[in-house]
């Protein structure tokens, strides 16, 4: 095979295909225009994706981009061969019509951001966007031009391995994020040579799967799918992403790949989506494990006529589609919607006028802007737990400092899951960060103490405590290494695993400050530690940056500022726990709104009486949705609002004052809350509906803005409509989702 390497001698304009026409001006017109000179193995062949790597796969897949049955792969990430694979489309096969080429890039290509989870917890869209920004241009430069993110599953089960790819458990910070992500793949115009199409996934309800164990069924009520799940994807496609991605999973009996009340009267009836759809890996045919295919060709049947596009790696579709139009069971019309759909992103993304990729167009990899933007997004995504008086910062004095656990130094691990090109020789670990940034002044005492997070070994813990003893303070790097989580790695014990635990009760006999840091994939329930340590920040897999971050927060160069994006659990069988959950006909607390602070600690079952908790660990969590200490002080006041009463197309101003009273400068993540009192159908005790990060200085002030109308409190209601009720709500504003600065609202007829 020829590899194409001097791309800038191919003359776009010596592309003779029939798009070219002048006459075809918009999208519409070249995509009908194309499909009208299509034969039908054409169109099945834009259908088809197939997995691009492998020994014999390019000259097979070559073979199939030349006859014009393969449109798409997926895997393949050497530009020559992928520049060589366009030009067989572009100049060999008989329509001349580009591929599209996907990757999961999930939370960065070789520069690697903090997981998905993580940089949730920076509350920050300009962000999190600014980190796909990067990640589209360093795999853009391979000619990857469509990645599989990202991922906006509502999770409320960290037992799932795949929460660690989500953006939390809230609806509205999960869309708010998740579109930001969408526009950083995607750029300015998907046609520019850094924007990637943004795929959205896995539509829909994929993070609700029993008992947290991936693939399981899921059962979504409409109410739930509706005013939970389908939400953030709403968000996505507002924001315009390009395709979705059908989740595996079973919902109610109808897998998302065959359900066309989804893919169909909801995703293209309702929200008018017309971009590309495309199942998971092998979902067509899984159609038959589910139950609900009576083999390949019905499968195709289910998956095409519900509303799939394109199948990923499996041969349903190429193998059947042809019999299924030819005799009749699948209409030419349906086929030719599937076909312009895929046509149509192909077109928005300009690879028929530029199919080809010249590397040095291109910053690069691990180029300083992408470097600095991971470092930014890490130290955002760490969240303060715990700080005992005020254990954190630690003096840049600090004579010597006990750096101790299986994760401190493992530069591949703090990637976290789906890393397929991410480059660990880049990572800088907590050991690295913290080593360059004391230089001399402080002495490092580091020691590894466990082979890893899962050794149940405690042979090194004499040596560690001696490491402690001899130190000022313990910085205690445990967690989970990147494999135990991600897709198909659930845990039912989502406690600190292997001997993890008792290393934490060794060292604290030492008798100094131990500062927990937590490098893991999901929440991790630290109900049996939490006493034990001084302080816990947790870094989630915080990817290449991560180290720098962590030593810059530990020693007060920034203050701490990312808040929960899902709430901690204190023991797992508390979960799921969420803090937007419904009321009951009995909460466990007398008044009728529950405050989750309102009681103080664990309090028998005699107080709480015969109320919706656990005799053996309450109702509450051990850290809630939203929380994340910092090194200033922030204290709210004066919530006003701008009205008592609004009217449906009335805008409700709400005002409150934010201080920092302590003597840090900080940022602080404003968080409001919402209480629709009395619905048709019940609502959750609280939502989150706004939240803005301000930074201030030492007692500086200022007056945080929030506007709300009827549309933000709209949700799907007994009738299933959507839309707000007149009534009462509560509002709050404050640091975390235990905000008790309240007011009270109307929303009148
Ligand atoms: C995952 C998807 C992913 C696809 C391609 C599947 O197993 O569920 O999220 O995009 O593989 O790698």
């Amino acid at each position: 095979m020829n590899a194409v390497n001097d791309i800038s001698s191919t003359n776009k304009n010596e592309i003779n295909a029939p798009w070219k026409k002048q006459e075809m001006q918009s999208v519409e017109t070249k995509v009908n225009a194309l499909i009208e000179q299509m034969t039908l193995a054409e169109k099945i062949g834009q259908l088809n994706m197939q997995d691009g790597t492998g020994e014999h796969a390019v000259a097979y897949l070559a073979m199939s981009i030349r006859n014009g049955s393969l449109g798409s792969i997926l895997n393949q990430t050497n530009v020559e061969t992928i520049n060589e694979l366009q030009r067989i489309a572009l100049e060999e096969s008989r329509l001349k019509i580009p591929l599209l080429i996907a990757r999961d890039v999930i939370h960065g290509f070789k520069t690697v951001m903090p997981i998905p989870l993580g940089q949730a917890a920076s509350w920050n869209p300009e962000l999190v966007k600014q980190g796909a920004v990067i990640a589209a241009t360093e795999a853009a430069s391979t000619g990857i031009n469509w990645t599989f993110a990202p991922m906006v599953d509502i999770s409320r089960d960290p037992r799932w391995g795949r929460i660690a790819e989500s953006l939390g458990e809230d609806p509205y910070l999960a869309g708010e994020l998740g579109a930001a992500m969408v526009k950083g793949f995607q750029g300015e115009n998907l046609s520019d040579k850094n924007s990637i199409a943004a795929c959205v996934k896995h539509f829909v309800g994929y993070g609700a799967a029993e008992g947290g164990r991936d693939y399981s069924a899921t059962n979504i009520p409409d109410n739930e799918m509706h005013n939970v799940y389908l939400r953030p994807f709403k968000a996505a496609v507002d924001a315009g992403a390009e395709t979705l991605m059908a989740s595996f999973s079973d919902i109610d009996g109808v897998p998302a790949t065959a359900n066309d009340y989804l893919l169909t009267d909801v995703l293209r009836d309702e929200w008018k989506f017309d971009g590309t759809v495309v199942s998971d890996w092998n979902a067509v045919g899984e159609l038959e494990d589910h139950g609900i295919a009576d083999g390949e060709k019905s499968a195709a049947l289910l998956a095409s006529v519900a509303g799939i596009d394109m199948e990923m790696a499996g041969k349903c579709f190429s193998g059947h589609l042809e019999d299924l139009v030819t005799s009749g069971q699948l209409s030419t019309e349906k086929l030719d919607q599937m076909v312009a759909n895929v046509l149509r992103t192909k077109l928005r993304l300009g690879l028929f006028d530029n199919p080809y990729t010249n590397p040095s167009d291109y910053p690069g990899i691990a180029y300083p802007e992408a470097l600095k933007v991971a470092k930014e997004s890490a130290v955002q995504s760490l969240v303060l737990l715990k700080n005992d008086n005020d254990t954190l910062p630690l003096s840049n004095n600090i004579a010597s400092l006990a750096v101790i656990g299986p994760l401190a130094d493992a530069p591949y691990e703090q990637l976290g899951t789906w890393i397929f090109d991410g480059d660990a020789t880049f990572s800088v670990t907590a050991l690295n960060g913290i080593q360059s940034f004391v230089g001399d002044s402080t002495k490092v005492n580091y020691c590894k103490a466990l082979a890893n997070s899962r050794s149940e070994s405690t042979e090194a813990f004499d040596d560690a405590l001696q490491v402690a003893k001899a130190s000022d303070a313990v910085i205690l790097c445990l967690g989970e290494e990147s494999i135990l989580s991600g897709e198909a790695h659930c845990r039912a014990d989502i406690d600190l695993p292997g001997a993890q635990v008792e290393l934490v009760k060794t060292l604290h006999a030492a008798g100094k400050p131990i500062i927990l840091v937590v490098l893991a994939g999901r929440s991790i329930t630290l109900g049996n530690v939490v006493d034990y340590c001084d302080a816990i920040l947790f870094a989630w897999h915080p990817g290449t940056m991560g180290g720098a971050a962590i030593a810059d927060v530990v020693f007060g160069k920034v203050s701490p500022s990312g808040k929960l994006p899902v709430t901690f659990p204190s023991v797992v069988g508390q979960v799921p726990m969420y803090y937007n959950h419904k009321n009951t006909g009995r909460p466990p607390s007398k008044e009728k709104v529950i405050l989750m602070d309102e009681i103080e600690e664990f309090a028998p079952q005699t107080s709480l009486g015969m109320t919706a908790f656990y005799l053996d660990a309450g109702y509450k969590p051990l850290f809630a949705f939203g929380h994340g200490l910092s090194y200033g002080e922030f204290e709210y006041s004066q919530l006003q609002l701008s009205a008592s009463k609004i009217a449906p197309r009335e805008e409700l101003t709400v005002t409150v004052n934010l201080k920092n009273t302590g003597a840090c400068q900080a940022e602080e993540v404003v968080q409001l809350y919402t209480r629709d009192l009395v619905g048709s159908v019940t609502r959750p005790v609280k939502e989150l509906k706004g939240f803005k990060r301000i930074a201030l200085g030492p007692n500086e002030e200022t007056t945080v803005t929030f506007k709300l109308t009827a549309s933000d409190l709209a949700f799907y209601n007994r009738k299933g409509k959507w839309g707000a009720e007149p009534g009462k709500f509560h509002l709050w504003v404050g640091g975390s989702s235990l905000a008790d600065l309240c007011a009270e609202f109307e929303l009148t007829e």
